[in-house]
C-alpha cells in the first residue's frame, strides 16, 4: 500500500492538465457492449476504476487495444460469460453500469448487488424498478442480481431521486428496446449528456439529455462509436481550491468551465478570482479566505463529489460557515481526520459548522474514500509544522490520475512512498 506525503505551505503555481471524466469513461465503457464492432474511446484517464471495469468486461469476453496511454478501443463481439462477480463488484460500485447495456444486448446479466460504501447506503432500487418497468424479470438470490429480458419494451419512469448512474443504466437499456422511454425527474448531469452523445454516436435516438426528462426512441441496430470523454470536472475543481487554498495561481487547462459554475460562484465568494476561457480558467488565491455556507445538490448544484474538498478550504476561512450535504447520509468522514489536522468543525445531522482556523497542522490522516483523500491532500497542502502523511491512497488511485505528479508540477512538495 502506498502513501503520500505532503510538506505544506508553498503555494501553488503554473499550469495543469486535466484528466478525462471518470463518470463519464465509466458508462461509455459499458455502453460498447451494446453492440459488435471496435469501439474507440479517447481521453481514457488512467485510474484504478477503469482497471476495474476492464477486469470485469474482460471477464465477460470483451477484449481491449490500447491506442495509446489515452486512447481505448473496446470489441465485445464474442461475449461468453454475462456475470459480474463479487470480488470486483464490491471495489466498484459503478459496476451496475453493466446491468443496463448486458440485459439490452443479451436478455440476461447477473451482478453483485452493491452494499453499501464508506459514504453511504447507496442502494440501486431505482435502476431495478425502471428495468421491472421495461420488461424485466429480477431476482436477488445469494447477493446477485439475476436479470432476464427478451427484447426490453419502452415504458414511462420516474425517478423518486434523481440517480446519476440509474438514468445513465436506463438510457442504456432504452436505446434498443422496443417504442420510447420516457425518464422523468433524470438526472441532468453533464456525464449524462456525455453518455448520451456516444449512444448517439452509436446511432441511438435520445433527447432531453442535460434536463429533467429524457426521451430514447428504440432502434433495432447499433454501431460502435468513437467517441472523446468529457474533462473531469471533480479533478478540475480539486485544483481549484488547491489554488484558492494555497494563495497560488493555477491555470486549470483542457477544463469545460460552464460544468463548473456552482463552484466558481463560490471560490469567487470565498475571495478567490476566477478567470474563464475557452477551455481553461484561472483561479487565482485570495489573501484570506472568506467563510461562505454551501449545499450539495443535483447538478448544476454544487457538486458532492466537491463538498469535502471545499471544506478543506472552509477550515482556514475568517468566520464560520455551515456546509449542507443533500445527496449522500454519511458524506462527512473527512471531518475527523481534518480535525486531527487541527480543523474545528462540528457535525450536526446533515450539516457541518466549520469554525476557520488560522492554521492546519501537519498530521498523519487515513483516506477514508476518494473525495475525503482529496481532502485531505488540500489541507496538507497547507499545513504547518512538517509532513503529512495521507494513507490509504488507493482510494485516490481510484479517480485521480497521477495526483501527486500534477500537483508537484505546481511546486507542492508531495511524494509518494511505500508503506
Ligand atoms: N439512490 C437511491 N436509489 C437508487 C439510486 C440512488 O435511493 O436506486 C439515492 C442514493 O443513495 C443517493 C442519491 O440517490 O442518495 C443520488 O445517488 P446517485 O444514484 O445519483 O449516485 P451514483 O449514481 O451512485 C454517481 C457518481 C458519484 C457521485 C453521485 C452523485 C458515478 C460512477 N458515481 O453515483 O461519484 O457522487 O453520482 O453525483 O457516476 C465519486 O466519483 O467519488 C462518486 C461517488
Amino acid at each position: 500500500m502506498d502513501r503520500l506525503i505532503i510538506e505544506g505551505g508553498r503555494p501553488l503555481k503554473g499550469g495543469v492538465e486535466i484528466s478525462g471524466a471518470k463518470n463519464a469513461a465509466l458508462p461509455a465503457m459499458a455502453a460498447s457492449l451494446l453492440t459488435g464492432g471496435w469501439h474507440c474511446l479517447e481521453r481514457i484517464p488512467r485510474l484504478r476504476d477503469i482497471n476495474t471495469i476492464k477486469r470485469i468486461m474482460s471477464k465477460l469476453g470483451t477484449v481491449f487495444r490500447e491506442e495509446n496511454s489515452h486512447v481505448l478501443e473496446i470489441n465485445s463481439d464474442n461475449l461468453t460469460c454475462f456475470e459480474a462477480p463479487y470480488e470486483l463488484v464490491k471495489t466498484m460500485r459503478a459496476s451496475i453500469l453493466l446491468l443496463g447495456p448486458l440485459l439490452a444486448r443479451y436478455g440476461r446479466a447477473k451482478i453483485s448487488l452493491p452494499g453499501g460504501c464508506a459514504i453511504g447506503a447507496r442502494p440501486v432500487n431505482l435502476h431495478l424498478k425502471a428495468l421491472v418497468a421495461m420488461g424485466a424479470d429480477i431476482y436477488l438470490d445469494h447477493g446477485y442480481i439475476n436479470a432476464r429480458a427478451d427484447r426490453l419494451k419502452g415504458a414511462e419512469i420516474f425517478f423518486d431521486i434523481p440517480t446519476v448512474t440509474g438514468t445513465e443504466n436506463i438510457m442504456m437499456a432504452a436505446v434498443t428496446a422496443r417504442g420510447r422511454t420516457i425518464l422523468k425527474n433524470s438526472a441532468n448531469e453533464p456525464e449524462v449528456v456525455d453518455l448520451a452523445n456516444a449512444l448517439r454516436s452509436m446511432g441511438a435516438h435520445i433527447e432531453g439529455d442535460g434536463t429533467d426528462t429524457i426521451v430514447v426512441e428504440g432502434v433495432r441496430d447499433l454501431k460502435p462509436c468513437n467517441h472523446r470523454i468529457i474533462p473531469d470536472r471533480i479533478e478540475a475543481g480539486t485544483f481549484m481550491i488547491g489554488a484558492a487554498i494555497t494563495g497560488g495561481e493555477v491555470r486549470v487547462e483542457g477544463c469545460v468551465p460552464g460544468h463548473l459554475t456552482s463552484l466558481m460562484e463560490k471560490l469567487k465568494l470565498a475571495g478567490a478570482r476566477i478567470d474563464p476561457a475557452e477551455k481553461s480558467l484561472t483561479v487565482t488565491g485570495p489573501g484570506q479566505i472568506e467563510s461562505v455556507d454551501l449545499m450539495t445538490m443535483p447538478y448544476p448544484g454544487f457538486p458532492t463529489d466537491l463538498q469535502a474538498q471545499f471544506m478543506a478550504l472552509m477550515a482556514v476561512a475568517r468566520g464560520s460557515s455551515m456546509i449542507r450535504e443533500t445527496i449522500f447520509e454519511n458524506r462527512f468522514i473527512h471531518v475527523s481526520e481534518l480535525r486531527r489536522m487541527g480543523a474545528d468543525i462540528e457535525i450536526n445531522g446533515n450539516q457541518a459548522l466549520i469554525k476557520g482556523k488560522k492554521r492546519l497542522f501537519s498530521a498523519p490522516v487515513m483516506a477514508t474514500d476518494l473525495r475525503a483523500s482529496a481532502s485531505l491532500v488540500l489541507a496538507g497542502l497547507v499545513a504547518e509544522g512538517g509532513r503529512t502523511e495521507v494513507h490509504r491512497i488507493y482510494h485516490l488511485d481510484r479517480g485521480y490520475e497521477a495526483i501527486e505528479k500534477k500537483f508537484r508540477g505546481l511546486g507542492a512538495s508531495i511524494w509518494r512512498e511505500k508503506e
